[in-house]
């Protein structure tokens, strides 16, 4: 046969052969069960969670004022240039692996690596920001119920240390203490986990019922909430900008660029849609109706939110931890809080569900390819049909980390390594285009060349925004995996022994 004389191709940018994701295809032992409405669910039970129920409060109080809503629009913005790149993406290639498979066939081999190794920024330090949010939550629950568990069990030792000496100093007797864990986020990674190991079937399902709890609860916030707006909060609708100390501009539109890099992780998870099309029943048509379906579903919800909560509460008297429970807090209605406090604690583990799926199903395409070790990450197990080993290696990291880690900037790392994925899959797709202009494509996006550059340009200029830590972390996790490109994936990859 022609391919057996085919000399090997070593360079970094090979590229896998559109064929052989059709095999791949055929291969799968993963089951077809999801429908376009499950998908959208598992794209909203990604969505909905940290971003809304903790960074609203920070991002509107801090830096956007009411023109919060304004920050959501510039985010979302941003996602859905990404979003209508990635529909296209998804039809032709409907594989699991996300941006990560549609690169390999289209840019080659390292940018893809680059993407899938950004992706898991984006999957594993999202799911661990998340359980950390969780536990917050947890927290409240328990100290509605009078329960006030111990500094050391509720938080990793860092933040314990820091949290005991400021009630030290506040005059309350704290015990020392040696070690410290946050056991919440700990435990629940872990109920995650095994949800995920026993099959997509049964987490799809939990995720259905968490994803109804939620979304009643925003439009319950919205719907209860306006009764309760003075509009008069709304003015001014961006207030004056203000320099701190340190020379950054709060307010103002420089301010509402700020805001909207905060909520950017509002959205994220959308993108997780595509990385379950190997479990859809019809992807090609599917992922990229929920991709979008449920990116349009959560901008709609949360510029609604950022709305109602800015017009009940002053801007500037916004809480900073659990900014929607305390909105309704502030207006008496205990029993809301209660309700905002157990959909959020849900929300959050649907969020996690989602991303832990998202990852091991990445790490699965990846490893499918040669460019990690099979045995570990390509093990479907013989009756749950799942991912197991990965998916407890998945677990093991998110539950260690996020017992044991400071989280505040972890949600701006997992940032990072999204605006990155997301610009260069508006890229990629465009660049397919161009090569490949006769691919069946079921979903085509429309006006290419324009969306894809404001996509380009909109997650780069985001970026650009993060800080500077943040940025150079990114380097620096950027770097290891050219490393481990070179010293494994590139060696191991499946482009070295082409099919015969
Ligand atoms: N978008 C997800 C959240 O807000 C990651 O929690």
């Amino acid at each position: 046969m022609e391919t057996k004389l085919k000399p090997v191709d070593t360079s970094v940018w090979r590229k896998k052969p559109l064929a052989a994701y059709e095999a791949d295809m055929k291969k799968s032992e993963l089951k077809r069960v999801l429908t376009r409405w499950s998908l959208t669910s598992l794209g909203i039970g990604a969505v909905i969670g940290g971003g809304v129920f903790v960074l609203t409060g920070i991002a509107a109080n801090e830096w956007a004022g009411p023109a919060l809503a304004l920050a959501f629009v510039m985010a979302g913005v941003a996602c859905a240039f990404a979003a209508l790149c990635y529909a296209e993406f998804a039809s032709i290639l409907p594989v699991e692996g996300s941006a990560y498979a549609y690169s390999y066939g289209t840019v080659g081999e390292i940018f893809a690596w680059l993407i899938g190794w950004n992706l898991i920024l984006e999957y594993m330090m999202g799911a661990t920001t998340v359980a950390v949010s969780w536990s917050g939550y947890f927290e409240k629950l328990l100290h509605l119920l009078g329960i006030n568990p111990p500094i050391w069990l509720m938080n990793d030792p860092v933040t314990a240390q820091e949290k005991a000496e400021k009630l030290r100093a506040a005059g309350e007797a704290i015990p020392d203490f040696a070690f410290a864990v946050n056991l919440p986020a700990f435990l629940i990674v872990w109920g995650v986990t095994w949800v995920l190991v026993k099959g997509i079937k049964e987490a799809a399902s939990t995720n259905n019922a968490i994803v109804i709890l939620k979304v009643a609860t925003v439009i319950f916030v919205i719907i209860a909430g306006s009764f309760f707006v003075d509009v008069a909060n709304w003015t001014p609708f961006i207030p004056n900008p203000v320099i701190d100390a340190g020379g950054q501009q709060h307010y103002g539109f420089n301010g509402i660029v700020t805001a909207a890099g905060i909520v950017f992780f509002a959205y994220i998870g959308f993108d997780a849609v595509s990385t379950q099309a190997g479990e859809a029943i019809n992807p090609k048509k599917d992922v990229p109706f929920a991709i979008i379906a449920s990116l349009i579903i959560c901008t709609v919800l949360y510029i609604l939110v950022s709305l109602v909560l800015t017009g009940m509460v002053k801007y500037d008297a916004l809480d900073l931890k659990a900014p929607v429970a305390q909105a309704f807090a502030d207006q008496g209605l205990t029993w809301a809080v209660y309700l905002i406090t157990i959909a959020a604690i849900a929300g959050l583990t649907s969020v996690m569900l989602v991303m832990m799926l998202g990852q091991t199903r990445i790490f699965l395409g990846m490893a499918k390819d040669g460019l990690l070790p099979k045995n570990l990450f390509a093990s479907i197990h013989p009756t749950f049909k799942t991912p197991w080993k990965s998916t407890i290696l998945v677990g093991a990291i998110v539950s260690t980390v996020a017992a044991l880690t400071p989280i505040d900037k972890v949600s701006e790392l997992c940032s990072s390594g999204t605006l990155l994925a997301f610009a260069m899959i508006c890229g990629a797709v465009w660049l397919l285009r161009v090569r490949e202009p006769n691919l069946e494509r079921p979903y085509r996006t429309p006006a290419l060349p324009v969306v894809a550059t404001l996509g380009i340009l909109a997650n780069l200029y985001l970026m650009y925004n993060l800080r500077t830590d943040t940025k150079i972390s990114f380097l620096i996790w950027c770097s290891l995996g050219l490393v481990v490109y070179f010293l494994y994936s590139r060696r191991h990859s499946h482009l070295n022994n082409p099919p015969e």
